[in-house]
């Protein structure tokens, strides 16, 4: 059972899927079941360098501070509204600043970034509103 806007990754060829409709089958790529990208949240060095900062005043998200390097890099912010109708990416190359406008008009402001290495950091609000853990299976 899949939940919409959960993240896979296939640790094989590196695809990376978001769901957009919700299904009871297991996601499955080259041959082998794709890994949930369950969404971290820490307040230690690593989650500080990964966590998206939201900017109401500016109608911003930002991930500034993390590498912008070939290596290692933000690949994407993500921002959607808390019953998940409006969902916005913005995806980055290396060099480029790792900030977006969040561009919602719905109610509630959610926002997740993926770094090639560390995989998925969310917002600590979500952990106040309805989704919790979002999109975390387990938690
Ligand atoms: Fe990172």
């Amino acid at each position: 059972m899949t939940i919409k806007l959960q993240i896979y990754k296939c640790n094989i060829c590196g695809n990376l899927v978001q769901i957009l409709q919700e299904g009871d089958g297991n996601l499955v790529c080259c041959g082998k079941e794709m890994e949930l990208m369950n969404v971290q949240y820490d307040s230690n060095e690593l989650g500080e360098k990964h966590t998206p900062k939201i900017n109401t005043e500016q109608n911003t998200v930002n991930v500034i501070g993390h590498p912008m390097t070939k290596e290692h890099y933000i690949q994407f912010i993500e921002t959607f509204t808390d019953d998940k109708k409006e969902v916005h990416i913005k995806f980055f190359s290396p060099e480029e600043i790792p900030e977006k406008r969040i561009g919602l008009n719905g109610s509630g402001i959610n926002a997740i970034e993926y770094c090639n290495i560390h995989k998925l950091w969310g917002d600590n609000r979500m952990l106040n509103n309805e989704y919790g853990k979002y999109p975390v299976q387990n938690g």
